[in-house]
């Protein structure tokens, strides 16, 4: 990948890159949708990536090429505003970020190829985002801390690009490491490095290959919701700062008098946050078992309280129900399609798969696709 983005940059700008940055997408074990809600996440970072190779040019302009889509843009540093091409949005977004940070932009060359499927929940947002940021920030000499860049890329989902996520995704790409998860909380933002140990199981992802057309307005939903259960329930409890900050033996009390479907709500949150405190605890006695029984718990809470999942995930997960090679499985990221997270016996991952692959396209007539995964490391800037 690295050299395919370099002979690219070659062919299209008659020149050599200087840098090439290497920018992960994402897993979350478990823990969804607690990000913009303060709570726990346990993600770690995967080897598909996104790459890019990037140089500086003297024209006060960036040149971009996304070479998947074939797509060459041009943006002028005085007018950085959205466009019809949502990944070039992403990159201008970040532009902004940069200038409100009173940053001068310096004119750039950029060619980028992925990995990464688009709308799978594997976060190739983020990884476009966060990864370009990278680059630019070599480029400019802005040197950025890593949270820095966490937040630009939060800020500019909200303000830009009008997505009203949390910061699990940046976080987890910026910070992973070879062969661990991370525990952190959303609220203060403390995290720690755990060996991911599954036995003889491994993570294998599943596409349902559908992106419904709500999936944007849905998740900003949720997102909206939580808005206001906060909103109201804080009047009442002054040391309620956010929903994660509701113990599980008081959900009853606190959301009393809220309507039924933000109470589903609420519950989601308390009780996910709390499968991830169990999810770290069976994975240091070795209980694989129990690690299976809590993705299809959170799988459950996802479909019926939290209702962010879809069919054709509900499939998925169903399939998988019935099958002994699979000790687990649940919806991943943002939901409304996208990919599921199964842990699988190693040794039959593959014909485990094949069969999962051959029900889904029968259950639903669409082809899934499905990715084996290894826990890596985060961003990384290569040096030419
Ligand atoms: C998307 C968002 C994240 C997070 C997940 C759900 O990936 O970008 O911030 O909310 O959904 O856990």
């Amino acid at each position: 990948m690295v050299d395919k983005v370099k002979n690219s940059f070659r062919k299209i700008y008659e020149n050599e890159a200087v840098i090439v940055v290497k920018s992960p997408g994402r897993i979350n074990l478990i823990g969804e949708h607690t990000d913009y809600n303060g709570g726990l996440v346990l993600p770690a970072a995967i080897d598909k990536c996104m790459y890019f190779a990037l140089a500086e040019n003297d024209l006060n302009l960036g040149r971009i090429y996304a070479m998947d889509l074939d797509e060459k843009s041009i943006v002028y540093f005085d007018q950085l505003e959205k466009t019809e091409t949502i990944w070039l949005n992403y990159i201008i977004g970040m532009l902004l970020e940069f200038k409100n940070l009173n940053f001068a932009l310096k004119g750039f060359d950029c060619v980028f190829s992925s990995e990464i499927p688009i709308g799978a929940g594997m976060s190739s947002s983020a990884a476009l985002e966060c990864g370009f940021a990278v680059g630019m920030d070599a480029i400019i000499g802005s040197n950025l801390k890593k949270w820095q860049i966490i937040d630009m890329s939060h800020h500019s989902n909200h303000s830009f690009m009008n997505i009203y996520g949390g910061i699990l995704d940046q976080f987890s790409l910026l910070f992973g490491q070879v062969g661990k998860c991370m525990l952190m909380n959303c609220k203060d933002r403390s995290f720690d490095f755990y060996n991911i140990d599954l036995l003889d199981y491994q993570v294998v992802l599943i596409n349902t290959n559908v992106k419904h057309e709500h999936t944007l307005s849905g998740y900003n939903d949720r997102a909206e919701e939580c808005k206001s259960i906060l909103s109201k329930v804080s009047k009442k409890y002054k040391e309620i700062e956010c929903i994660s900050d509701v113990m599980i033996d008081n959900i009853d009390d606190i959301t009393e008098g809220l309507e039924m479907t933000l109470k589903r709500r609420v519950k989601f949150i308390v009780e996910e946050n709390n499968r991830v405190l169990q999810f770290i605890n069976a994975m240091e006695r070795n209980d694989i078992i129990k690690l299976g029984d809590l993705l299809y718990q959170s799988h459950n809470g996802l479909q019926y309280l939290y209702e962010v999942s879809c069919p054709e995930l509900d499939t998925l997960v169903d399939i998988t129900r019935d099958i002994n090679g699979v000790i687990g499985s649940r919806m991943m990221g943002g939901g409304f399609g996208g990919c599921t997270i199964n842990l699988i016996k190693s040794e039959i991952v593959e014909s485990t798969v094949n069969y999962i692959l051959y029900e889904y396209q029968l259950r639903t007539g669409i082809k899934a696709e499905s990715f084996f995964v290894n826990i890596s490391d985060g961003v990384e800037v290569i040096e030419l």
